[in-house]
């Protein structure tokens, strides 16, 4: 296969520092296409030799394991080009029609890594030059708006030109090889599907913490905050796979649409309930893996009397027959003790408690990173099993975890989110692609949250650095008698 990828925003960080290593760790894979030609378009001064340079100076700031060697990036760099574009102006847009016409690619990808608001415009200009033919597809990068009303002005604008077929948004969240494994773990094998409702299951924690503060994007991120950077999409999406219906076939639309119901069944927010469910912090400084870090306030570009949120912790319910009553939490901030995403399904208690001691009902921890794995939690008998069938003792019972990591499991079939996303792009694989109509749901339901904080100043708490947030969280999950994971 011949394949033609375009990066919009070709000297951006998102080029630089996920895009262009993840395409290069392909590469090294043996899984890029050999026939391929990788274009960066932007506004910077440089030619293809200049942009080269660049880059192998960027990807030199990856982890060692991860860095090229000089005879590798010279064959990896061999596919690397550069075009000079001002994407409003429609002549440049010809000069990126010849560039590609030099040859017939089998597929192109548009990969627009560009602020969002520019995306109607290249996707007017790339339509107007004909680049929207079947052989084309268009991935556009997260955020997608910042509200309902501008992420469907982007879908209309992108609807346009391309089909739904060809329009890629990515969740790079749903690249995660332990995310891959949620659906494998559900739909995959039959031990846990009869569990996996509101008879058995008491709460479900989903967790996206953060060690890293805002570092060098404090002017994005004081626009957009947690609840739009995390949890309108990544947490909502785990969300889905956890509560979703086992899909009829592994089909893309199969499982999008299971998806979207999922979304739509998600209890909405009312002021009120915003006040009570929905807690929203801001980082102070503190200390993190042993430094003093600087407090939000003080991080480069961010105005001094801000009130974005860098933490949000919610109480939500999917309201359907199988999760109907059971609360699902999700959280995540910067600057939290330490860097941890898990999905944490707490099991209801045993009806009728024979044995003496406490009884820690079962969980199952799904660890997405930086571990990837399962843990499961059971009760063993301590000591004989004879004492503790007879009840004596005061402990009888004890927890004990199965664990099962899958990088020692698959040690060398694991592939980073971005390159999986990218590979998938480039074989018109959507499976793991997020459709509008579920992206504009996900927005609908988070706008009440939105619209509460807009005259409401008040609920933006502080936390300290190095810590799992304000302690209202804990009180929102308290308040159901449960307990986040690391608290239990
Ligand atoms: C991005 C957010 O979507 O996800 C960032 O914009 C965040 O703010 C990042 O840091 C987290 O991704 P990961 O893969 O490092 O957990």
């Amino acid at each position: 296969m011949s394949f033609d990828l375009v990066f919009f925003g070709g000297t951006g960080d998102l080029t630089w520092r996920k895009l262009m290593p993840s395409l290069f760790q392909a590469w090294r894979h043996g899984k890029l296409p050999r026939d391929g030609r990788i274009l960066g378009v932007a506004r910077d001064d440089l030619d293809d030799a200049r942009y080269r340079q660049w880059l192998q100076d960027r990807l030199q700031e990856a982890d060692s394991a991860k860095r090229p060697t000089p005879d590798e990036f010279r064959q990896f760099a061999e596919q690397v080009h550069y075009l000079r574009m001002d994407l409003s102006v429609a002549a440049d847009y010809a000069r990126l029609t010849q560039w590609l016409g030099q040859r017939q690619a089998d597929t192109t990808v548009m990969y627009l890594a560009t602020s969002p608001h520019l995306f109607p415009v290249i996707c007017q200009q790339l339509g107007d030059c004909g680049l929207n033919h079947d052989k084309v597809r268009v991935v556009l990068e997260k955020p997608l708006g910042h509200d309902l009303a501008s992420a469907q002005e982007i879908n209309r604008a992108v609807r346009a030109v391309f089909s739904e077929q060809q329009a890629l948004r990515i969740d790079h969240y749903l690249g995660k090889p332990s995310v891959q494994n949620l659906m494998a773990l559900r739909f995959g094998n039959v031990l846990f599907e009869p569990l996996w409702r509101r008879e058995s299951i008491a709460n479900i924690q989903i967790t996206l913490a953060e060690s890293m503060g805002v570092g060098t994007r404090g002017d994005f991120y004081d626009r957009t905050g947690a609840l739009r950077d995390m949890i309108q999409n990544h947490a909502l999406q785990l969300l889905t796979m956890m509560a979703m219906e086992p899909p009829s076939s592994a089909d893309a639309d199969a499982i999008r649409d299971e998806k979207l119901k999922v979304l739509r069944s998600l209890k909405p927010f009312d002021a009120h309930t915003v006040t009570r469910d929905v807690v929203r912090g801001q980082y102070r400084s503190g200390m993190v893996h042993g430094q003093t870090v600087p407090g939000y306030l003080e991080e480069a570009k961010v105005p001094a009397d801000s009130h974005t949120e860098t933490f949000v912790a919610l109480r939500c319910e999917v309201q359907n027959w199988r999760w109907a009553g059971v609360p699902f939490y999700l959280r995540t901030g910067k600057r939290m003790a330490h860097r941890h995403a898990e999905i944490v399904v707490n099991f209801r208690a045993t009806p009728h408690p024979i044995f003496p001691g406490s009884q820690a009902p079962n969980k199952l921890v799904i660890k997405l990173q930086p571990e990837d794995g399962l843990e499961l939690h059971l009760l063993a008998a301590k000591g004989t099993v004879s004492s503790a069938l007879s009840g004596s003792g005061t402990e009888a019972l004890s927890p004990v975890s199965l664990d099962l990591d899958f990088d020692k499991a698959f040690p060398t079939d694991r592939v980073g989110a971005y390159e999986r996303m990218l590979l998938d792009a480039l074989a018109g694989r959507l499976n793991l692609f997020v459709r509008s109509d579920e992206q504009e749901q996900a927005w609908r339901w988070v706008e009440p949250i939105l619209e509460a904080w807009r005259h409401d100043h008040q609920s933006l708490r502080p936390y300290t650095a190095g810590t799992w947030g304000p302690p209202a969280a804990s009180a929102l999950v308290a308040r159901d008698g449960f307990n986040w994971a690391e608290e239990s």
